[in-house]
Order: C-alpha cells, then sequence, then structure tokens
C-alpha cells in the first residue's frame, strides 16, 4: 500500500533541488503538475515543539485531539472556527495554512451525519468534504507543511466488504448507497494523500475510524449516529415518563464503537510512526449488537419502560467491523470498555443539556 519508493530512491534529495529547477525553466516545464512543490524533509514524527493545526477543533474528534495534545504537553497547538476559516473555500484555507505555517495538519473537520443525514443531503455531504479535503490537502502541500494526518471513516468500504474489513479491500465492489457521497468525498482525500506523498514525498496519510462517541458528540434527534440519538431518545423517555421506546429493525445487526479519546491516542500514536501506511483503520474490535447496545444505554440511563423492536423497519448490513491488526501491529490498541465509554458520555450529555450547550 505505502509507496516507499520515493525514500528508498533518495526522492527527498531530488525534491531539494526541484524548486531551482522550476524557477529557471518556468514556462518550459509544463509537463510537472505544480509550479512549487516544497523541498520536503526526510520523515518526521510529532514532537511537542511542533506547532499542530487541528481543524474541527469545536467538533466531537477535534476537541478530543486538542485534549489529548494539550495532555501530551504540545507546545502550539492552532486552531480556527469556521467563522474565522471556511475551510470550502479555498482561498481563505491558504491564506491561514501559508501565514501560520503548521509543521503539522490534522484533517478532523468535516460534515458529518447519521443515516438520515447522509441520504438526505448527498450533495452536501459530497461537496463540502470535498473541498475541505482537497482545500487543506494542497494548502498544506503548497507551504511545505511536514505531515498531515487526514481522518476517514469506515464507510469507505464496500458493502459486501469481507469481516472484518481489511484495508485493502477498498475500492474492491461497490460502497453501501445511503453514505455514498460522504464516502467517495473520504476516498477522495484519502487517495488525495497517497498521491501527494507518492508523487512529491509529502507525509501526508489517513487513519479510518470506525463509529465514534463521546464528549461533544451531536444528538440532533433526526441526523446524529446512533449511540447519540439513543442515548437522548432514553433520556427524553424517562423524563417524559413514557412507557417504552421503540428502535428501528429486529436489534441483531453488530455494530463496533470506539470511544473517541481512544481515537485521538490512536492518531497521536500514528503521528509518532515514521512511515506509517498510506490508510490505517482505528477500531476497538468491540462488537455489539444494536439490540445489546439499546438495553445497555437504557441501563445507563436508567429508563425503566420497555425496549421495543419495530421490524417491519430495515436493518441495515448485518455487521460492519474493521480488521485493526495493522494498526496493532504498530503497538495501539484500544482501552476504553464501552459501559464505562457509555456511563461517561451520558454524564457529558447531561451536563451540555443542564448547561443548554448540547449540540443539534
Ligand atoms: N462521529 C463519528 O462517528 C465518526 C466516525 C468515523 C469517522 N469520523 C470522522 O471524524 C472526523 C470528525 O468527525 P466528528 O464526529 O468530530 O464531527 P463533528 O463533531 O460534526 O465535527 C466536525 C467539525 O468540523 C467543522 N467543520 C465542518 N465544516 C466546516 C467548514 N466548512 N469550515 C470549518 N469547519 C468546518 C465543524 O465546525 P462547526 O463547529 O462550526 O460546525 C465541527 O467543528 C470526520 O472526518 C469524520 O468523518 C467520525
Amino acid at each position: 500500500m505505502t509507496g516507499e519508493w520515493w525514500q528508498e530512491n533518495g526522492f527527498c534529495n531530488y525534491l531539494s533541488i526541484l524548486p531551482v529547477f522550476h524557477f529557471s525553466n518556468a514556462t518550459k516545464v509544463s509537463l510537472l503538475p505544480h509550479p512549487f512543490p516544497p523541498p520536503y524533509s526526510p520523515p518526521m514524527t510529532l514532537q511537542p515543539s511542533h506547532s499542530v493545526f487541528v481543524t474541527g477543533h469545536r467538533g466531537m474528534v477535534g476537541s478530543a485531539l486538542v485534549r489529548a495534545l494539550e495532555k501530551r504537553g504540545q507546545r502550539q497547538i492552532i486552531t480556527a472556527s469556521r467563522s474565522e476559516v471556511d475551510l470550502t473555500r479555498q482561498q481563505p484555507v491558504e491564506d491561514f495554512i501559508s501565514t501560520k505555517k503548521p509543521d503539522v495538519v490534522i484533517v478532523a473537520a468535516a460534515k458529518v451525519g447519521g443515516i438520515h443525514a447522509n441520504s438526505a443531503y448527498p450533495a452536501e455531504f459530497m461537496y463540502e468534504n470535498l473541498m475541505i479535503a482537497a482545500n487543506l490537502i494542497h494548502a498544506a502541500h503548497r507551504a511545505g507543511v511536514k505531515r498531515l494526518l487526514f481522518l476517514g471513516s469506515s464507510c469507505i468500504y464496500p458493502r459486501e466488504a469481507p469481516q472484518p474489513m481489511p484495508e485493502d479491500c477498498l475500492l474492491t465492489s461497490p460502497l453501501e448507497k445511503t453514505n455514498e457521497a460522504y464516502a467517495l468525498a473520504k476516498i477522495a482525500g484519502l487517495k488525495l494523500c497517497q498521491h501527494y506523498r507518492s508523487q512529491y514525498g509529502a507525509l501526508f496519510h489517513s487513519a479510518m475510524p470506525t463509529n465514534l462517541y463521546g464528549p461533544g458528540d451531536n444528538y440532533h434527534p433526526e441526523n446524529s449516529h446512533v449511540i447519540p440519538g439513543l442515548i437522548r431518545r432514553f433520556h427524553e423517555a424517562k423524563a417524559s415518563g413514557a412507557s417504552d421506546v421503540t428502535i428501528w429493525g429486529t436489534g441483531t445487526p453488530k455494530r463496533e464503537f470506539l470511544h473517541v479519546d481512544d481515537l485521538a491516542s490512536a492518531c497521536l500514536h500514528l503521528l509518532a510512526v515514521e512511515n506509517p501506511p498510506d490508510w490505517v483503520n482505528v477500531g476497538s474490535s468491540q462488537e455489539v449488537t444494536i439490540g445489546e447496545l439499546a438495553a445497555l444505554i437504557q441501563e445507563v440511563v436508567g429508563f425503566r419502560g420497555a425496549l421495543r423492536f419495530d421490524t417491519t423497519k430495515p436493518d441495515g448490513t448485518p455487521r460492519k467491523l474493521l480488521d485493526v491488526s495493522l494498526l496493532g501491529s504498530f503497538g495501539w490498541k484500544a482501552r476504553t470498555p464501552l459501559r464505562t465509554g457509555l456511563d461517561a458520555a451520558y454524564a457529558d450529555f447531561k451536563k451540555a443539556i443542564e448547561a443548554a450547550v448540547v449540540r443539534d
């Protein structure tokens, strides 16, 4: 998967003379795709002295990354809210990155949502995620950013992928239709990193997380993911004294969940790997059925009514689990048990409700 030829063949040395070649032959060298490829130095690993631009720092993943970087003593963490830099717009992104000159960029900004949002707004999901990826990756390349980590998602893999899903099943058969637009934008981001890396030697690589949950999640009643959606529904059912909560399908499909602080830890771990694969799965290997998950959340919330299943509604894919052996070979594994993580997520939800800052 990883094209290491650029290291083995002294590609970095070649790049260091390339700008001179370009400037002196600017009009003649039309075959070369970019006029100012920066002279990338040999691969670097994340050090506390490096400046790190965390995009999407107000989101669930971005805020977990900021917490993890602060905890490890990162001296310069750069952030920008959407009102400061709209990442779907090329010029503001280029201006920001060329001014701030971060050593490392982490692409945790994205338009994110559950099945409903993905199938209702495919145009926005594809356009915004393509633009965010293209603008950040290209601007980072132009500014000579030393390392970039792009976050994708397990939905990049085919609908009929083998289970657990290994990295190399990418693009082997059709995608799941309901999130095809989002998945294609994420695949484009991953491939863009891979091509800037193989063509220019930029250390741009990707992580593909499974379903995430944790503090700062989005609790929108329709557009959220399964865990925050169920937390909200059970909480509201308990508050209103409802007799039951009905969930879609038979409850038998199996899913994997990862606490967002574990994801942040995996990202920092990957940024410390000298020559990481182009993309690596990040999962917990903790699989539960939707029925078991719902019962667990019901218990965490303390809802005493009945849990019902509407079996006339579709179930979706029977099983979705990432193969995490590649990441495991770099010495990382998830630490947070699902029950512990759900307790913390519900505590965070109640705190957000009390402070009237719940995201939806
Ligand atoms: N959540 C999951 O279960 C999950 C699973 C697998 C992979 N991932 C990946 O993890 C990454 C982060 O997801 P998340 O769950 O943290 O999402 P999130 O909570 O919705 O956060 C996304 C962040 O991106 C920012 N953003 C979106 N569009 C922007 C724009 N045009 N300009 C500037 N900022 C923009 C948002 O800013 P505002 O605060 O202004 O809205 C928000 O802070 C995504 O790449 C996603 O694909 C997530």
